[in-house]
């Protein structure tokens, strides 16, 4: 993948400016809301009986920092964000059997939680960038499983 310097700025640009602790429980919640069936991974965080619960649920928001934090990993690797990504993509298919097409609804949520926190600011040239960023991180993850 090749970046562009304005690609490379955007994307240090948005996650620069993040508060991880909001967008992360925001961006899985609306996960597990929108999509109900990502909620049978998360069969040990307790209660995800209807939305509300999930919004509220520590697990829930705990988790969304921690996979935030995981794309922190790309960032700072955006040349090599495969490479990157290996470990966490043997844990996601071998471990924890994640079906690969449900990183792709998760990266979606994630852009419309950044999009409605930046409003005016997520032009298309930004969307541009996040999305081919985001796209390079749902192959890496699912490498493992080709
Ligand atoms: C665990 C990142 C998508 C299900 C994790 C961990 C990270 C992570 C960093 C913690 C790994 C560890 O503890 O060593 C990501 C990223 C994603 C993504 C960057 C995509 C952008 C998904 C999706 C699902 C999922 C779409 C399911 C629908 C899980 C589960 C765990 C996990 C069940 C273990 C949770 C636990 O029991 O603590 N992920 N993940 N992940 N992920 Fe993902």
């Amino acid at each position: 993948v090749v970046w562009s310097e304005q690609e490379r700025s955007i994307i240090n640009s948005i996650f620069s400016s993040l508060d991880y602790n909001d967008a992360g429980p925001k961006a899985l919640s609306r996960c597990l809301i929108v999509y109900p069936w990502t909620q049978r991974y998360f069969a040990s965080f307790g209660n995800l009986y209807n939305a509300e619960a999930i919004k509220s649920n520590p697990n829930v928001q705990a988790h969304g920092i921690k996979v935030l934090h995981g794309l922190d990993r790309a960032v700072k690797n955006m040349d090599n964000i495969k490479a990157t990504y290996a470990e966490l993509s043997v844990l996601h298919s071998e471990k924890l059997h994640v079906d690969p097409d449900n990183f792709k609804l998760l990266a979606d949520c994630l852009t419309i939680v950044i999009a409605a926190k930046m409003g005016s600011a997520f032009t298309p040239e930004v969307q541009a960038a996040f999305q081919k960023f985001l796209a390079v991180v749902v192959s890496a993850l699912g490498k493992q499983y080709h």
